[in-house]
C-alpha cells in the first residue's frame, strides 16, 4: 500500500510536468524507485487527474468545517496551520495538528463518495453489494448506498500519499488520516422506504447515507477534546531511523484506537503571535457578549480569548444601515427608509500589563 501511494503521488507531479513536456524515456518513466510501463502512466495520470480537482474541494471543505468548529476558539485554524503536506517547516504536532488532518482526509472522502453516487465518474456508482439481501426484522437492502469504500481508496492514495517520512509524525498524521475516514463511516445513517399495501409499511427497503458534513465536524471535535497525547521516548526518537526505535514507535500508535485522535505536542497556549509558528495571537480578535442566545461556550468567548490571554475586551459601538418601514406601492415599487441601528461588538485588543496572577494561568495547560 506505501509504495502505491508514494508512486500515485510522485506520478501527480508528473502529471503536472507532462502536460508541457514529454516525459518518455523509450517508453519509460522513472518514478522514484520505479521503472514504469508508458501505458500505466497513462492510465495513472488520467486517474490522476480525475480526482485531483475533488480532492481539493474536499479538502477545502474540512477546512471551512474546521474554521466552523474553531470560530470562538483562541486557535481558530488559520490558513497558516493547513499546510497538510510534510515538507512544510511550520508543521506541528499538536492536538490542533490532529483535528486538521482528520477532518481534511473526512472531507477529501466525503466529496468522492458524493461525487460518486452522483455519478461524477464513470467507474464508479452507489455501493449495491447487499442489495435484495435481509438487512434486519421488516427490510431489505436495496436503493442507492453511498460507495464510502470507493472515497475511502481514493483519498487514502491522494491523502497519506502526502506522508512520505517513517518518523513519529508521519505516523501521527496517518493515524488522524485514518480517524478521519472512519468517522464517515461511523456517521453514515440507515435511510428506508415504506412498502407494502397502501403504504402499510409492512416491509422497507434501507440503504446507507453519508451524515451532514457538520455532524462529522462535530464528532470529530469531540475526538478532538478527547485526542491522546503519546509520549514518545525523544532520546531515542533522535537517535534516529534504528529499525528498534521505529519498531517502538510503530508500536506505540498500534496501542491506540483508530478511532481516537494523537498528538505529540503540547500546543502553545495561542495568546500571542509568533511569526515564525504562523500564530496570529488573539488581539484584535471578535469576541461574544451579551447576547441573548449564546451558548455557554459562546457567552465565555471574550474572557477566554482576551482577558485570560491578558488583553483587554474593547467595546465598539458599529452603525450598521438596513432598509425599513418599506412600503409597497401600487404598481410595483417598494419604498424603504434608511434606518441606521447601533450594534455593540466587542474586540480583544491592547496589551496590558499582565498581573502575575494572570501570567500564571496562562502558562497553564490550554484550557
Ligand atoms: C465533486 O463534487 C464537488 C462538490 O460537490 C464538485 O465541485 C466537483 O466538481 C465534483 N467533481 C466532479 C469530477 O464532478
Ligand atoms: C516563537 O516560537 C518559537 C518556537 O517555539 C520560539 O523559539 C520563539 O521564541 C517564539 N517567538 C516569539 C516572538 O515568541
Ligand atoms: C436560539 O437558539 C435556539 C437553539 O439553539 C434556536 O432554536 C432559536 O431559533 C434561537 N433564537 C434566536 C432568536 O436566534
Ligand atoms: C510580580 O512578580 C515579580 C517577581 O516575580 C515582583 O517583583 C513584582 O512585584 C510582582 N508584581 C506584582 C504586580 O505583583
Amino acid at each position: 500500500m506505501k509504495r502505491n501511494t508514494f508512486i500515485f503521488t510522485t506520478v501527480g507531479l508528473c502529471c503536472a510536468i507532462f502536460d508541457t513536456s514529454a516525459w518518455s524515456v523509450n517508453n519509460f518513466l522513472m518514478t522514484g524507485p520505479k521503472v514504469l510501463e508508458f501505458q500505466t502512466v497513462i492510465f495513472l495520470c488520467k486517474a490522476y487527474l480525475t480526482y485531483s480537482t475533488s480532492v481539493s474541494v474536499g479538502a477545502h471543505s474540512g477546512i471551512e468545517e474546521c474554521k466552523h468548529q474553531f470560530n470562538w476558539e483562541r486557535w481558530n485554524c488559520p490558513e497558516s496551520a493547513l499546510q497538510l503536506s510534510t515538507h512544510n517547516r511550520l508543521r506541528s504536532a499538536t492536538r490542533e495538528t490532529s483535528f486538521v488532518h482528520a477532518i481534511s482526509s473526512a472531507g477529501v472522502m466525503y466529496t468522492l463518495t458524493r461525487n460518486c453516487s452522483m455519478g461524477d465518474f464513470d467507474n464508479c456508482g452507489c455501493d449495491d453489494s447487499r442489495n435484495g439481501r435481509v438487512g434486519g426484522r421488516g427490510w431489505v437492502w436495496g436503493g442507492c448506498s453511498d460507495n464510502v469504500e470507493f472515497g475511502e481508496r481514493i483519498s487514502k492514495l491522494f491523502v497519506d500519499g502526502l506522508e512520505t517520512g517513517q518518523d513519529a509524525r508521519a505516523l501521527m498524521n496517518l493515524h488522524n488520516n485514518e480517524a478521519g475516514r472512519l468517522a464517515v463511516k461511523e456517521m453514515m445513517k440507515r435511510t428506508c422506504k415504506c412498502h407494502g399495501v397502501s403504504g402499510s409499511c409492512s416491509i422497507q427497503t434501507c440503504w446507507l447515507q453519508l451524515a451532514e458534513f457538520r455532524e462529522i465536524g462535530n464528532y470529530l471535535k469531540i475526538k478532538y477534546d478527547q485526542a491522546q497525547k503519546l509520549e514518545m521516548d525523544k532520546r531515542r526518537m533522535r537517535a534516529g531511523n534504528s529499525a528498534d526505535s521505529r519498531r517502538t514507535t510503530v508500536e506505540t500508535f498500534s496501542n491506540v484506537l483508530t478511532t481516537e485522535l494523537v498528538f505529540l505536542e503540547d500546543s502553545p497556549n495561542y495568546c500571542m503571535r509568533n511569526a515564525s509558528l504562523g500564530l496570529h495571537g488573539t488581539e484584535g480578535r471578535e469576541c461574544l457578549q451579551g447576547g441573548k442566545n449564546l451558548s455557554q461556550w459562546e457567552r465565555r468567548s471574550c474572557r477566554r480569548l482576551c482577558t485570560e490571554c491578558g488583553l483587554r475586551i474593547e467595546e465598539r459601538k458599529i452603525e450598521v444601515v438596513t432598509n425599513c418601514h418599506c412600503k409597497f406601492r401600487w404598481c410595483c415599487v417598494v419604498n424603504c427608509l434608511d434606518c441606521k441601528q447601533t450594534v455593540t461588538k466587542y474586540y480583544c485588543s491592547g496589551r496590558r500589563a499582565m498581573s502575575n496572577k494572570t501570567r500564571r494561568r496562562n502558562r497553564g495547560p490550554k484550557r
